[in-house]
């Protein structure tokens, strides 16, 4: 009986080179190493735009003008304060929560808190994903003052989505470097065509699910360390080695171990990953600023190993994580920040999902057993 399958249908493991959507928010360019969103080259972006910018860009797939960006950035403002409700039930959290499992459910929350926030038409969609992109940051700081008994701080409606979120988790304001330089991670990472969790909110939103769900999702699949939790791991990685004469040594156990060193490779780039060119410069800025160069000179030199050994190359959690580090971000912070930027592409997509909906159901290859007869259980 046919299956309703080619009968010659293999399946991809892990679904590489397999196109599974239409897309016009982001496109990577794995051999060239090209990244750009909505048409304009990350390099561009990185160099001359801001994050409230790029999300607008990757909402509305054009660039904003100066009245619509202020008025965007002023809805985008409006939105920072997370309900209290949410703030209340995070405190009863345990302490040692991981953030990236309180993100995920505090962002699954506030939907109890938005009346429209099942509405899948663009207006109400958007409304959803302008609420969702303000308060993410301000969860993932909040969690930070919650977890060490400190009071959570109000964010601040006269700053950017950057500035707020150093603001926040440090109670003063950054100085203006580290400040832009957050910034710019926040545009490096805003969005990455359909990589794991941005596939996965596709999923959710094909459903006709609502852009909560769907975010809630994303944010599951970002906290895997093959994935988001990547950056972490990376620098767990630098702490553990902790002296350069010792990274050889280290990396050929590793490797003779099998193990992957984080921050290394990716499923697409076969060349450099645009987005490292800016964090190795961002880590190396931040090295000199803070007059401590040991995590940057050892990441130089896990990177070069690593292209010698393996002609690997680092990906965007590379240097985010020495970049991190140094601002005196907390470890494991380095993946809701992730969260707090990848919003943009994941609502982005949610958005271009509802506006062309087809719902994702693809097959399987069965590779089960067939013609089973069943056996009563007291005979088995
Ligand atoms: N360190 C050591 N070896 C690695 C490696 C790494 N970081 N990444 C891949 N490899 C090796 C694999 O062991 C495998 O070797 P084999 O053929 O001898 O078994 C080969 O390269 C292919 O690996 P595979 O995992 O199939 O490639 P992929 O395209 O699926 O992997 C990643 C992509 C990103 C999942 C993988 O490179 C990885 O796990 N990197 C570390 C985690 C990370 O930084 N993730 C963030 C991505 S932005």
């Amino acid at each position: 009986m046919s299956n309703g399958k080619e009968s010659t249908a293999v399946a991809s493991e892990g679904l590489r080179g397999v196109v599974a959507a239409q897309s016009a928010i982001g496109d990577v360019n794995g051999e060239q190493g090209i990244l750009i969103y909505q048409g304009y080259n990350i390099h561009d972006l990185a160099e001359h735009s801001t994050f409230e910018e790029v999300v607008f860009l990757l909402w509305n797939g054009r660039l904003p003008k100066a009245e619509e960006l202020a008025d965007f950035k002023g809805r985008l403002r409006r939105n920072y304060e997370v309900p209290p409700q949410v703030i209340e039930m995070m405190k009863s959290f345990p302490k040692d929560a991981d953030p990236m499992d309180v993100l995920r459910t505090a962002v699954s929350s506030l939907d109890f808190y938005d009346e429209n926030g099942h509405g899948t038409d663009r207006e109400q969609a958007v409304k959803a994903a302008v609420r969702i992109t303000g308060q993410i940051g301000t969860i993932a700081a909040a969690w930070d003052r919650i977890r060490n008994g400190k009071d959570v701080i109000a964010p601040d409606k006269n700053l950017s989505i950057a500035e707020n979120f150093l603001y926040m988790l440090r109670g003063e304001r950054a100085d203006q470097d580290e400040e832009h330089i957050f910034d710019v991670c926040l545009i490096l990472h805003a969005d990455h065509e359909l990589n794991a969790s941005t596939f996965t909110t596709r999923v959710v939103a094909g459903t006709l699910a609502g852009m909560y769900g769907a975010v809630t999702a994303g944010v599951a699949a970002l906290a895997g360390p093959l994935h988001g939790g990547a950056n972490t791991n990376v620098m767990k990685m630098l702490l553990e080695i902790n002296d350069p004469a010792k990274i050889d040594t280290w990396l050929d156990q590793a490797l003779a171990e099998k193990r992957k060193i984080m921050g290394i490779g990716h499923a697409v780039y076969k060349t450099e990953d645009p987005r490292a060119t800016w964090l190795r410069k961002f880590s190396k800025q931040m090295a000199d600023k803070k007059g401590e160069q040991k995590w940057f000179t050892m990441s130089q030199a896990i990177e070069k190993a690593m292209l010698d050994k393996k002609g690997m190359y680092p990906n965007v959690d590379f240097y985010s994580a020495s970049t991190y580090y140094l601002m005196g971000i907390p470890l494991d912070l380095y993946t809701p920040i992730f969260a707090v930027s990848r919003i943009s592409g994941w609502t982005g997509h949610i958005l271009e999902q509802y506006g062309h909906n087809k719902l994702i159901r693809p097959r399987a290859e069965y590779i089960g057993a067939r013609d089973q007869k069943y056996t009563p259980i007291d005979q088995r």
